[in-house]
This record gives structure tokens, sequence and C-alpha cells, in this order.
């Protein structure tokens, strides 16, 4: 039992992927999205083991240490890549649980893929976990874990966060294997969600689903007592200001300013995804320039989206849509030399993203639908300047806690544009009117109070006797 851990993450991927060069050298690269930066830099200052995916098919990798992590990998063949990842997690689940904004796919092999795959995740944290160990099971591609490793091993303490929006009972009705996910997420002692609308939807489908009793925050299942709660997750604060406060990363955010010729700069940085609203925002920003509210040279969007899912045909149709739409804008608005916007479909360094934020006049974040949005957080914990303005989805988790940002609504194009010069033509004391009460939210609600509050409820004991009614 001496070398299993007492803190076990469980989590899809893990927070570094196997790239192979050309000549066939390996070599590791930070995996993309929000779970890797929330959760990294919590591993990195407790000891404990973090259970994934290294990110290629069919690689049997040994135990390993990165970055001061310890990491355990878990095999996916290209057949559970296909059905498990992309099939069920992301062409299923991904688009049932923010809000059917793609129709997502039923399908019974992809469904038994995800079984399959989650009790491989549950049988190696079985493995994994000391006597009484925590274990923090991450996000939707995993849902049946907590229930599977509690049969294994119920010596432990299971917690499970979701970091994506779960939907309401109207919708989550669809699926064909509805009751199986609520009975996996009810094998932890604590389910953890973005937002509290997030936890009454799950509470209400254990009522209506499986006829089960709840009170508050609780759910009673057989002798034991589950609590659902929201975390609203965030980012490691230290890290960004250390980022812009270095003298490089300031250099470059001017050369990003000089590059794009004094032009104001908008922003955006996401994973491209069809739930991020890339469209809406830049369709609202060219038609600015129609419209004649900017000029070629006044103002210049600087989209950054990072490959995701490529293989996922919805994924492979919206790559399609915004190059046309990039081409479009670019071919009718721009002028030699003057481009209104900049496409960039890759990666960035963090030191790169931070320069970028610095650069940025308006953070543009208009998520159709998202469980948290970081970049949003980020954007502000770069701010120390107290400049900027962010422009915000209301669909977006962090709408709760950022209230003083441009709140839009990113389906009304006309509200969009209205709210894009806003934001552009805010004097430097507006934008620090609203900057600094986000920032001290920001700043007092940091990553490593999420977890820690998360982790101290996990262990807090729940309440013993169940009501007898509901
Ligand atoms: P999601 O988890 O859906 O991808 P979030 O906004 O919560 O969305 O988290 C995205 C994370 O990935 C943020 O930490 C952000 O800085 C990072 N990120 C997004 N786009 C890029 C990019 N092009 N290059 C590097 N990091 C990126
Ligand atoms: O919660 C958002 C999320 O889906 C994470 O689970 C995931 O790590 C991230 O986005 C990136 O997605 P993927 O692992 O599919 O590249």
């Amino acid at each position: 039992m001496s070398d299993r851990s007492e803190f076990v993450v469980v989590a899809n991927r893990l927070p570094v992927d196997r790239v192979v060069a050309e000549d066939g050298a390996a070599s590791w690269r930070r995996s993309p999205g929000g779970l890797v930066t929330a959760i990294a830099p919590v591993m990195r200052s407790r000891e404990g083991a973090w259970i994934g995916w290294s990110g290629a098919p069919d690689e049997e990798l040994e135990p390993f240490v990165e970055d001061g992590m310890n990491l355990v990998p878990v095999p996916l063949s290209a057949l559970d890549v296909e059905r498990y990842y992309e099939g069920f997690s992301n062409a299923t689940l991904w688009p049932l649980y923010h809000d059917v904004i793609a129709p997502p796919v039923y399908e019974r092999k992809l469904w038994e893929a995800y079984v399959r795959v989650n009790e491989r995740f549950a049988e190696a944290a079985a493995q994994v976990a000391a006597e009484g160990a925590v274990v923090w099971v991450q996000d939707y591609q995993l849902q049946l874990v907590p229930a599977m490793l509690r049969k294994l091993r119920p010596d432990l303490r299971i917690g499970f966060f979701l970091h994506i929006p779960f939907p309401p009972l109207e919708l989550f009705w669809q699926l064909p294997w509805r009751r199986q996910i609520i009975e996996g997420l009810l094998g932890a002692d604590l389910v953890g969600f973005q937002r509290p609308g997030a936890a009454a939807n799950f509470l209400r489908l254990v009522r209506r689903l499986l006829d089960g009793r709840t009170s508050g925050q609780l759910a009673f299942v057989g002798d034991r007592v589950v609590r659902a709660a929201a975390f609203p997750i965030s980012v490691d604060v230290q890290e960004l200001e250390a980022l812009v406060n270095d003298p490089a990363v300031r250099r470059r955010s001017e050369e990003i300013r000089a590059d794009l010729g004094g032009a104001k700069v908008l922003l955006g940085v996401d994973r491209l995804d069809y739930t991020k609203g890339i469209t809406q925002r830049l369709q609202a920003f060219g038609e600015l320039f129609r419209d004649g509210e900017l000029k070629p040279g006044e103002a210049a969007f600087v989209q950054i989206a990072t490959p995701s899912r490529e293989r996922v045909e919805q994924y492979r149709l919206l790559r399609d849509t915004i190059e046309q739409q990039v081409g479009r804008t670019n071919g009718e608005y721009s002028e030699l030399g003057v481009p209104v916007i900049n496409y960039m479909h890759t990666s960035y360094t963090r030191d790169e993203l931070a320069a970028l934020f610095l650069a940025a006049d308006v953070m543009v974040v208009t998520p159709l639908r998202d469980g948290m949005n970081l970049v949003a957080k980020e954007y502000v914990a770069c701010r120390a300047d107290h400049r900027g303005s962010l422009v915000l989805s209301e669909f977006a988790g962090a709408a709760d806690e950022l209230k003083r940002a441009y709140l839009v609504n990113p389906y009304d194009i006309n509200g969009l544009k209205s709210t894009l010069l806003e934001a552009l033509r805010a004097e430097p004391a507006e934008q620090a009117r609203r900057m600094r009460p986000m920032r001290r939210r920001v700043i007092e609600h940091d990553v490593d109070r999420w977890a820690r509050e998360f982790l101290s409820a996990l262990e807090e004991p729940q309440h013993p006797d169940p009501p007898s009614a509901r």
C-alpha cells in the first residue's frame, strides 16, 4: 500500500499530451482546455497522483513525473478514442450538456465504449488509491466512475466535479442512458457543479428519475448521503501576475500592439468549439465595418483558436465556417497590409497569451453556453493596470461573478455590435470602474480557494439522517 496515493485526481486527459515529431522524438506538451488550467496548479501544490489518457491512441506508458506531478497513464485504443472520446463524450454529451447547440448523436455502440472506458479508469483509480484516500473524479467523460469505483473500493472518499454545464431535466431526458448517468454520479460523496442551477437540475433528476429523496443540497441514496453543490472554478492568479510582471512579456505585448499598427485591439482566445460563439462575435465585428462605424486600421480583431476534437464532424464544419467567414470579412473590409481580422488556428504558450491579454483593449468572450470560461477570468487577473474592457456572454458561468463586465446575449448580433462599440470607446476611468471589482472577485476566489473549498466539503461528514419524506 505504501506507494499508493492519499490523493488521486482522475481525468480523461493527463495535463500533458504526448507528441511525436517526424524524426520519432517524443515530447510532452500542455493539454488544451480549462480543466488542465485549473487542476494542474492544485496538483503541483499537493502530493498525489493524476490518472488520465496521454492524448494519443494505442500507447502503453509507465507512470512518470512531469512538472512536479505524478502522472499515471490510462491507455485508449484507436476504437476507444473514436467511440468513447470523440463519440459519446464529444458528439453525445458535449452538445446535450450545452443546450443542444448541435444535435447530439445517440448510438448504442458509443455508449458501450463509454461504459468500458469508464470501467478502465475506475480500475486504475482503485489500484492507485491508498486505503481511505480522497479520489477526485473530473468532468463529463467520467460520470460513471464514481459508482464503479465505490463498488471496487468502498473505503474511499470520492468527489466528482463537472466542469461543463449540467442541463435542465427537459433536455437531459433525451438521453437513452439518463438513469445510468445519474446513478454513476451518485457513487460520489460530493458532486460539484459550476453554478447552483446545475446542482438543482441534478437534484431534480434524482427525484424524478430515481424517485430519490432530497433535502436542500442532499440526496439520500440507500444508507448514503450525497451532497450536490456549486463550486465555481477559477484561475491561478499568482501564475498570471508573475507572467504579466515579466519584462519580456511586457515587451512582447508592446510589440503586438505595434505590429497591429496602433489599432484598438479586440481579442478572442478559445478552443475552436461551436459553443464559444466565435462566428457570432466575428459577424458583429465585420458588420461594424460594413456600417461605417469602424475603419480598417482603427480596430483589429485577433482571434486565437486552439485546434480541438478535429475528427468530430461538427468541429470540422465549424473550422470551415470560421475560415470562410474570416476570409470573406477580410476580403471585403481590409486594406493592403491592414487586415481587420487576424486569425490564428494554433495553441499559444502561457507567456504569449499573457502578452496578448495585456495588449487587448477589449477581450471578447461570447460563448453560447459555457460551464465557467476561464479565459474571462484570466484576462481580469492579468489587468493589474485596471485597463481594458471585458465583453462577456450572459451564458458563461463567469457572468455570475464578473457582473461589471459588458454582459451580452451573443445571439443578439445588434446588441453585440453596440456593446463592442461601447467597450471600445470606454474611457480609462470607466474601464477601471469596471475592472477593479472584477479583479477583487478573481483574486479573492482563485483556483486554490476553489480546490480547498471543494476538498474540505468532501471531507466533511454529510447529514446522517435521511428525512422520511421528500
Ligand atoms: P474550455 O475548458 O472549454 O476550453 P476555458 O475558457 O474554461 O474553456 O479554458 C480554456 C483554457 O485554455 C484557458 O486556460 C485558456 O487560456 C487556454 N487556451 C484557450 N485557447 C488557447 C490557445 N489558443 N492557446 C493556448 N491556450 C489556450
Ligand atoms: O471542461 C472542458 C473540457 O472538455 C475538459 O474536460 C477538457 O480537458 C478540455 O475541455 C479540452 O477538451 P479535450 O480534452 O477534448 O481536448
